[in-house]
């Protein structure tokens, strides 16, 4: 039997992985049969001229895995490999090469996407101690199911006060993102063919998950201040998912009669409100907008957070305040599922937030965001003039367009890209798409310094310049 693997001193795979692949290939391809002896590790050794400790660690990895065995006074000797047993095994053709980014796409200067936040300023020191003092043994097993109880209790005081929700720590539960407690809230209410109303346009991440359960996604148009509540009446939906404090994408706020009329429209109807406050945390001007939930007096309101905007997206953390009806519901029927969210990661959290270095956090990110924000909107208005609308300024991380052009979002969006500037259309953002109105486009402003703010918005305008109506 001839065994001569091609052995490459240079590769990065050590000797013996590579004489453990040779032979297991051998073996599975019947180069090498079932019952045949190998060569002892000794021999092995001497005519590839590789050391036998060699040999004995890719005998000892194809023993582990099944195909051969060791027999006294016979040595090593392959298995009995029953026909071509890898012959039922799917074959995955090569994976296609990872699609190539366009010339524009690495030409990318300023990117305005509306989910980057200021790395600059994270605390990472500060973390980096909540991190290390919780990397004890006492936490590396499975922790609540509903979520840290000490990070829940955080959250609740946190939203108590800042967001002004009624709400004690049993009715927060965390999950890792805004689609996950979606998606376990769809099961909470239960699945026959439900409707769910959304406003037209609205955030699409939620959007997919409703569809992809099997929810009917309604779009119900918007006002000036909001959901058209009429509109909602006549979709006879039980369940409407907003984002009441700063409409995503278009960020208009809603006043307080029509909160007071949705929260009527739910006691009514039998209805519940899913309110989305995922940038409560960032309002610049006036005073903050209190939660909707906090408005509820008969458990109608299902409240959720996020901490994508406020600390960081990578930390995959966010949280519903269940009402105590539909807590019955959870604690009796959802109880077999784990917490989606690192045990490690919540404590961190909790310390974090406990220390008081979240509030601070806040506060610091806050007027940063504000000088950023200002920033951007003068900018706009000094640069591009009339030539554009400013919607859903003064909060959150992003701001809409309206471009006074006849092209569509989509293409102004291509047509920016071509100069180096990444903006987002609000296509995805529709059910029907949009009818009426000029395109509009999304703008984030987190992860640009004040600078990268003034160069970007100038080379947007040069790129569109030929773009805009009347010109
Ligand atoms: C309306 C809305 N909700 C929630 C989120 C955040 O989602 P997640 O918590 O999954 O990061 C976003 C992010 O852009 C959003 O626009």
């Amino acid at each position: 039997m001839d065994i001569c693997p091609r052995l490459e001193n240079r590769s990065n795979e050590p000797l013996y992985i590579q004489l453990y692949q040779y032979l297991k290939e051998e073996i599975q391809a019947g180069g090498i049969p079932s019952f045949k002896r190998l060569p002892s590790i000794r021999r092995l050794a001497d005519d590839l001229h590789i050391s036998k400790t060699t040999v004995q660690m890719a005998y000892q990895q194809l023993l582990a895995e099944g195909y051969i065995e060791s027999k006294e006074r016979s040595g090593y000797v392959v298995v009995e490999m029953e026909g071509d047993s890898f012959g039922d095994l799917p074959h995955f053709s090569e994976p296609a090469p990872a699609k190539k980014r366009s010339a524009a796409q690495k030409n990318i200067r300023f990117d305005f996407y509306m989910s980057y936040i200021d790395v600059d300023h994270f605390p990472f020191q500060k973390w980096k101690a909540c991190v290390n003092q919780n990397l004890s043994p006492e936490f590396l097993s499975y922790g609540d199911k509903q979520g840290e109880p000490g990070l829940r209790a955080a959250i609740s005081r946190y939203l108590r006060h800042a967001r002004a929700v009624n709400c004690t720590e049993e009715q927060v539960v965390i999950g890792s993102g805004t689609q996950t407690v979606m998606r376990l809230l769809c099961q909470l209410i239960g699945l026959d063919g439900k409707k769910i109303a959304m406003e037209e346009p609205g955030y699409e991440g939620v959007r997919h998950v409703f569809q992809g359960l099997g929810f009917e996604a309604v779009p119900i148009k918007l006002e000036e201040d909001g959901i058209n509540l009429d509109e909602l009446e006549k979709s006879s939906a039980k369940v409407v998912y907003i984002t009441p404090s700063h409409q995503f994408p278009l960020g208009m706020v809603m006043p307080i009669t029509k909160r007071i009329k949705l929260l009527q429209w739910a006691e009514e109807n039998g209805g519940l409100i899913i309110e989305d406050d995922y940038d409560g945390e960032f309002r610049y001007h006036g005073k903050p907008i209190p939660s909707l939930q906090g408005l509820d007096a008969h458990g109608n309101v299902i409240y959720a957070g996020t901490f994508s905007k406020s600390l960081m997206p990578a930390i995959r953390m966010s949280y519903v305040v269940l009402p105590v009806r539909l807590l019955d519901i959870y604690q009796a029927n959802m109880f077999m599922y784990d917490q989606t969210v690192s045990r490690l990661h919540q404590r961190t959290l909790q310390m974090f937030m406990e220390s008081g270095e979240w509030e601070r956090h806040i506060r610091k990110m806050r007027k940063l965001y504000q000088k950023k924000h200002d920033l951007l909107l003068q900018t706009i208005k000094k640069v591009m003039n009339n030539n554009v609308e400013i919607t859903g300024q003064n909060a959150g991380l992003h701001i809409v367009i309206q471009v006074n052009s006849g092209y569509s979002a989509d293409e102004l969006v291509q047509i920016a890209e071509k100069s180096g500037v990444k903006v987002y259309s609000t296509t995805d953002n529709w059910i029907s798409g949009q009818e009426t109105g000029n395109p509009l486009i999304l703008l984030g402003f987190g992860g640009l310094s004040e600078e990268q703010i003034v160069e970007g918005i100038g080379q947007l305008h040069a790129a569109w310049g030929p773009f805009y109506k009347n010109q």
